[in-house]
Formats: structure tokens, sequence, C-alpha cells
């Protein structure tokens, strides 16, 4: 199984041999892989070796360890096309997926100034904040922190939580809504972001800010949100020109 002869590190085989074995199923989500000393027994080489394989997987999110019990299988990330503009509803939708939020904050505030330049609005104008945690079968994915003009949508209201801004947003102004354009940033969450999320501290996040307009142009959303790293993967095709 591992080729000591290769130019291919061994911790670099056993990864690959251990991801084989999750796409064909031979160990599934949730199931505990073999500990340390058997996976070394197996593969024929030092516990240290076996270590590296093992956390460069958990760093990658194709493992998860849990403290006192093992190491286990951890399901597949989501894929998000990064073209076509979508909501998380949509997203889990397409994916036979139920979407579901948590709101943490429902608030109307004023624009700071750098919201305000964003949303196209005067500093001060009267904003509403939405924070969510976005779920997908259950399971924490995000936390959307999401700003919307007053003006734009005076009749927003807690009840969001139980469905999609965007079908709102569309469906109240009766206007398809356009473009986004969009920013992704590695970060590493903060204390009460693993906490929300349900990860362990100073995991990897995605931080993605999103600024979304309508089809005649009016910007309606600037949302600030933290995605799971271990959860999610953003791909693309890219053509050359
Ligand atoms: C995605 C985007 C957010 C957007 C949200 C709307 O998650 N990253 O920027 O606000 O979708 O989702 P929904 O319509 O389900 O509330």
């Amino acid at each position: 199984m591992i080729d000591k002869k290769s130019p291919l590190p061994m911790y670099y085989q056993i990864e690959e041999d251990i991801k084989r074995r999750i796409s064909t199923e031979e160990y599934s989500p949730s199931d505990m892989i073999p500990s340390e000393r058997e996976l070394s027994e197996t593969y024929q080489v030092s516990r240290m070796t076996v270590r590296q394989a093992v956390t460069n997987m958990v760093n990658e999110g194709v493992l998860y360890r849990e403290k006192g019990r093992g190491t286990f299988v951890a399901d597949k990330k989501i894929e998000q096309p990064l073209q076509g503009l979508t909501s998380f509803t949509e997203d889990m939708k397409a994916r036979g997926m139920t979407a579901s939020s948590k709101l943490l904050v429902f608030e109307k505030i004023s624009a700071s100034p750098e919201i305000a330049r964003k949303l196209g609005i005067n500093q001060d104008d009267s904003i509403f904040q939405i924070q969510r945690i976005r779920y997908a079968d259950g399971k924490p994915m995000a936390i959307e922190n999401s700003f919307l003009p007053e003006s734009l949508l005076p009749g927003l209201d807690e009840q969001i939580v139980q469905g999609s801004i965007y079908e709102y947003v569309e469906e109240t102004l009766k206007q398809p809504i356009g473009k986004a354009s969009q920013i992704i940033e590695a970060t590493i969450a903060d204390k009460s972001q693993s906490v929300l999320l349900e990860m362990t501290p100073d995991s990897a996040i995605l931080h993605i800010e999103r600024n979304s307009y309508l089809a005649d142009g009016t910007p309606f959303e600037v949302v600030k949100s933290s995605y799971r790293a271990d959860r999610y993967k953003f791909i693309s095709d890219i053509h050359r020109a």
C-alpha cells in the first residue's frame, strides 16, 4: 500500500489511501478511523508519520478529532460554485437539504459610514441588521450578518428568520435581484464564532462579504458572513483568455 521508495512522502501516500477508502465508502461520514497505533501497523510506518497524515486531513476538514474518543470521517464538504447568484435557501434546496436559521440579532440601527457607502445611503440612515446562524439539515454552516436599508424594505420583521431574505426582497419589491460582488478571505474562528458554529476553537473560517444589487442597480444588502471552512469549498470554472 505504501511505496517506501516512492518520491512521494509516506504521510502523503497514507492520506491518499485514506481518502480513497472514504471515496469508496469503506469509511463513511461519522465512522471512526483506526487508531494511530493500528494505522502505523497497517502501513508499516512510524506513529509520527501517521500523525502527520491524520493532522493534515484534520486541517483539510476530511477528518475530525474528538477528545478522548478518536478520529472520525467528516461529512463531505458542500461544493459551492462561484457563479450564479443564489441564496442559502436555494443552495440547500438544490442539494436536497433543508435550510433553517436561528436569529441572533434583529435590530434597527443607524448605518456606519462603511455600510452607508456600500448601500448607497447616507450615514446614520436607518438599516436593519439581521444576524442568523444558517443550518443545513440541522447542522450549522455559517453565521450571516446582513445589513439592509429600512427605506427599501420598511416592512421587514423578525418573521424573516422562517424564510429567505432573497425571496422576501424579490416578492416585496417586485423586482429580481440582479448581481452581487463578493470577497472571500480566510480567517480563524473567534471564541463566539466557534461556539455558535459548534467548532473547536481556532478552526478555519471563510469570511465572505457580499454586496448585492437589484436588477435596476439599487444596492439592497451588505452581508458579512463566516462559513465553516471544514464544511464548504468554493469552486469555479476558469478559462484562459
Ligand atoms: C447566501 C449569501 C448571502 C445572502 C443569503 C440569502 O448565503 N452568501 O449573502 O444574504 O444567501 O439567503 P436567504 O435568501 O436564504 O435568506
